[in-house]
């Protein structure tokens, strides 16, 4: 019995020296240890050991059973050990190495001109609104003074959709109309509208039959030209710069009494005359006025109580005077490399 067991215990390390893999030490603690095993099958015939012998058989099979286990463990901790480096080793990661950033695009520059006005307007109190791009007649001509057949309709080449009434909107004027029209003639007004309008033009650097526009109206009481001088000053000295000059210009428009241009000094030259400015000194940049009385009456706010201004300006032309763009059709075009020379995102 003894020399069986010490057979059993050399056969059984020695076979577990030559394991390789877990299913073979499944397979040899089976054959060992299993219900049916070898060491098992031995101690079934304890009963024959001689009175006197067992305790000493017994410790011997403990022994045996103990090596065979603490060789078992020693092989599954060396497997586990084997199998985690190996993965270690497969998914290592340096984590030091410089990541790859993804390719982006930015934001269009139009988007980003139209957000930096608005965040001006909205510090003066104004509110940002929408107005429909196909629109009627009425809201984009006749409530904004300019009656059928009257010849300052032709200063804006109209695209008509439905006989003479609908159209795309050539202005973002008549917003104007339908926020008067909303306040009912009974609330002071301060609204900026930046939005899409159109006009039939031959698209090339500096025209395109869709622009961009930003409308502003403000009506109160006792409104003057100085309002919308200070007005201007404050937009034009975040958006261009401290050091900007803005000058007013007569000029005509029929929603308007008195009109005027505003121009602000040319940055490039800074005044003397250069090729931007088309030798001029100054660069022309909207037009605006006081709010005419027929306007304020056709949207039902009274001229005697209420006065306000308007203006409305190119986004187009603003953007690239600001970021000096000589042809407009680079800011539509959906190229990524041309958009990011106009990003002006720090990263
Ligand atoms: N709607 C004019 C245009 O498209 C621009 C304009 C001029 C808007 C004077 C105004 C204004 O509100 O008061 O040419």
């Amino acid at each position: 019995m003894q020399e069986k067991l010490k057979e059993i215990k050399e056969a059984a390390l020695c076979e577990l020296d030559k394991v390789s893999d877990v299913k073979s030490l499944n397979e040899v603690r089976v054959k060992y240890l299993g219900k049916m095993g070898l060491l098992t099958g031995l101690l079934r015939g304890m009963r024959e050991v001689a009175a006197e012998e067992r305790p000493k058989v017994g410790a011997l099979v403990n022994e045996v059973r103990e090596a065979i286990e603490n060789a078992l463990k020693a092989k599954e901790q060396a497997f586990a050990e084997a199998s985690l480096n190996a993965k270690l080793k497969s998914e290592w990661v340096d984590v030091t190495l410089p990541g790859l950033s993804p390719v982006t695009g930015a934001a269009n520059i139009i988007e980003k001109t139209v957000e930096e006005v608005e965040e001006v307007f909205m510090s003066m109190g104004y509110d940002v609104v929408d107005g429909p791009e196909v629109e009627e007649d009425y809201y984009n001509f006749e409530l904004m003074n300019l009656p059928k057949g009257h010849p300052a309709r032709d200063a804006q080449d109209t695209f008509y959709i439905e006989d003479e009434k609908i159209l795309l909107r050539s202005h973002t004027s008549p917003v104007q109309a339908r926020v008067m029209l909303a306040a009912g003639g009974k609330k002071p007004i301060r609204m900026i509208c930046p939005g899409k309008t159109y006009r039939r033009d031959t698209d090339d650097a500096t025209h395109s039959h869709q622009f961009n526009q930003i409308e502003g109206l403000l009506i109160d009481k006792n409104i003057s030209l100085a309002n919308l001088k200070a007005t201007f000053d404050e937009l034009f000295s975040k958006f261009f710069g401290e050091d900007c000059i803005v000058r007013f210009r007569p000029s005509y428009y029929q929603f308007t009494e008195p009109s005027v241009e505003v121009d602000v000094a040319c940055f490039s030259c800074k005044g003397k005359g250069c090729p931007l400015c088309k030798n001029s000194g100054w660069l022309t940049i909207c037009g605006a006025g006081m709010v005419h009385p027929n306007v304020l009456r056709n949207c039902g706010y009274d001229p005697k109580v209420w006065s306000g201004f308007a203006f409305g300006f190119g986004a187009e032309r603003v953007t690239m005077l600001k970021y000096g763009i000589s042809d407009l059709r680079k800011i539509y075009q959906i190229d990524l490399r041309e958009t990011k020379v106009f990003d002006r995102r720090e990263d």
